[in-house]
Order: C-alpha cells, then structure tokens, then sequence
C-alpha cells in the first residue's frame, strides 16, 4: 500500500524509509551487503571520512510510470560515474553490477515510498561511500562502507516553475581543481558558504565561472546549466572541471534525436550569457529549473520569462515522458524494477 503521505507539497528533504542498503569493504572485498532498517552510522572517532573527508556519493530517481511501473532512470550511468569518483579518491570501487543490483533491492523494500505517477515527487536515491577505520597520517583509509537510502522529494527549488535566480559569485568553483568532474563530499563542503551567502543576498544558487580564467561559465552547486539561442541551438558548457550530469547528457541527446534542434556542448563566456533566450539548471534533482535571471555585480541580466522557456519546456516534456513512461526512452535508459 502506497504510504500515506501528502506527495504534493513534499520538497526535497529526508524521509526516513523502511530499508537502506549496507555493504561493508575489509581485508580488500566487499561483503555480500543486506538491506538494513537502521538509518544510523557508527564509526570509529578517527575514520577517514571524518578527518579526511573520504566519501563521494551519487543521486538517482525512482518513478512510478503511467502505467503503474516503478523505473529508474539510467543507473549504469551513476554506478560508472560513482566508480570513477572512487578511482580519484582512492576508495574501492563497488562493483557497476553490485551497484544496479543494490538499487533494485532498495527501491522494491521501499516500494510504498515511490509516490504515485503525476504527484510532481519521486523517490530520490542516495548512494555513498566513506572511509571508515582509522588513520591520523594522511592516507587513505582501507576499510569502508557503501550504502544506499531512499527518500522521497518534490521539488529541489520551491515555487514550482517559477524561474530562480542565480548569481555570479567571487568564490571560486567549489572543487579543489581537478576534482570538479567527481562528485564527493569534500567538494560539496567547500560550496556551502558560498550557496549560504547567495541566499543571503537573495539568490537561489550561483553560477560558478571556471577557477582558471574566470571568464567561462562552469556549473551551479547542484546542478549543470543549459542556454538557449535565439535560433533554437541548445548549448551547454563544456568543461573537465563540472560534473558530468547524467540529466545534461540526456537532454542533449533528447534535444537532438527527439526534438530536431541543434545542441552543442562548447566552452561559453560568460560575456555571451546575455544573448541567450533561455536558460535553466539541470540535474537529478533540479530536473530542469528555468533560470530567470543572472546577475554578476552590477550587470543583471534577465530572460524575460514568468515560467518555463518555449524550448525549455518541450526538454522537460520529453525528458520527463520517457522517464514516466509516457514516450518510447532510447534503448537502456529504463530500467524496470517493479
Ligand atoms: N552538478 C552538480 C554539482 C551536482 O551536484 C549535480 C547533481 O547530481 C549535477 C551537476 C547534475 O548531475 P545529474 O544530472 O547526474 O544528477
Ligand atoms: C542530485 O541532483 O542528485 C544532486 O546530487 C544534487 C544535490 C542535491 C546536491
């Protein structure tokens, strides 16, 4: 039976579920893992994810379809993307297989939590990872743990469509250099004082510009970032220092092969921002928010628009139809799980 909770006025918070997924990494393998009814940590005062900061997590979907399906969208993708974290990170892989195979068993032992199909929430799947027995000299841990909670979420930015606003911050890009590709704690940490201040001064998150020349446009904290030109051409940055969106990646193939337009990853300068006819964040949880307005110091730049762009719009109707199951999705980007 599907919980009773009211879908529609969820945000994105934590809900406790009945089952998380916990495997633990010792003597170099991974156990054979168990689905666990208790969402607490112990650990000893000295792991390496607290000294350190050694974890790195993922964000996924659970959905329930049109015709009554739950489906999760693309998860060779996070599980592939979670293993290149580790390999930077010097934590243990979990197994691409392991990974498919420990989302099923959460999504179906957390079943009546994926909310009913056209309630706007989904269940949000948190997968991560963090060192666990002790170090004091600056390694790498060599035991860990690996799990996985769900909860479910409405939407990441309050108001609906109404379109955020960003700002350019002077913060440099959240991530150490180099490490703006992986998708881990520590980078995360170091743009909380930046997403405070930009809330503080009104905005919903910032526009990071890339560390180097601070003249390219990279990411927001949470998600990538989408334009569109006044002919239709769906841009996006391209960058090694942002982290490769699963969402991004798809919209731009959805923009070509299921809507005829162009679509080109390329460096953009901030300075061409202003000749954009649309523009919106992209990612798991943003799903595809329009952005409203830019503003970097004194110059503001507006797009002009009360709720979703014309092109913005048909993205967000395709994308989110081939995730709900209302339009045919490419080859092996559903996977079916009840
Ligand atoms: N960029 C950052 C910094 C993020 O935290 C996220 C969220 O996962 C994204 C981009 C979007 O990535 P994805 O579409 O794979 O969720
Ligand atoms: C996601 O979209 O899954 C994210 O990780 C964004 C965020 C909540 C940090």
């Amino acid at each position: 039976m599907v919980k009773d909770i009211d879908w529609s006025s969820l945000g994105f918070g934590y809900l406790k579920t009945d089952y998380r997924y916990v495997s633990n990494f010792k003597d170099g393998k991974w156990d054979e893992g168990t689905l666990s009814t208790d969402e607490t940590v112990t650990m000893h005062e000295s792991a390496g994810v607290l000294q350190y900061a050694q974890t790195c997590f993922e964000g996924m979907k659970a959905y329930r379809t049109a015709d009554g399906k739950v489906v999760c969208f693309r998860p060779d993708l996070n599980a592939q993307r979670m293993a290149d974290t580790c390999e930077r990170l010097e934590m243990p892989v979990f197994p691409i297989v392991r990974f498919i195979d420990a989302v099923e068993k959460v999504v179906k032992a957390n079943l009546d939590f994926v909310p009913p199909y056209g309630s706007g929430a989904s269940l949000y799947l948190r997968p991560y990872m963090f060192g666990t027995n002790a170090v004091i000299g600056v390694k790498p841990a060599e035991e860990f743990q690996f799990r996985i909670f769900a909860t479910p979420v409405g939407p990441y930015f309050k108001g609906g469509v109404k379109p955020i606003s960003l700002r350019v911050p002077d913060f440099d890009r959240a991530a150490p250099r180099g490490t703006g590709h992986i998708k881990a704690g520590l980078n995360y940490a170091m743009s909380l004082h930046p997403i405070v201040d930009a809330h503080k001064q009104g905005f919903n998150e910032n526009m990071y510009l890339d560390s180097k020349t601070r003249t390219n446009v990279e990411e927001t904290g949470g998600a990538n970032i989408i334009f569109v030109t006044k002919d239709n051409t769906v841009v996006t940055p391209k960058s090694d220092t942002i982290l490769p969106s699963i969402t991004r990646r798809s919209l731009m193939y959805v923009a070509e092969h299921y809507l005829g337009l162009k679509a080109e990853e390329r460096e953009v300068p901030f300075t061409e921002v202003k000749d954009f006819k649309e523009c919106a964040l992209c990612g798991t949880a943003a799903v595809l928010s329009p952005v409203g307005k830019v503003v970097n110091k004194d110059q503001e730049i507006v797009f002009g628009m009360d709720a979703m762009g014309e092109v913005t719009q048909k993205l967000y109707d395709t994308l989110t139809g081939i995730q709900m199951g209302r339009i045919e999705a490419p080859e092996g980007w559903i996977k079916v799980i009840a």
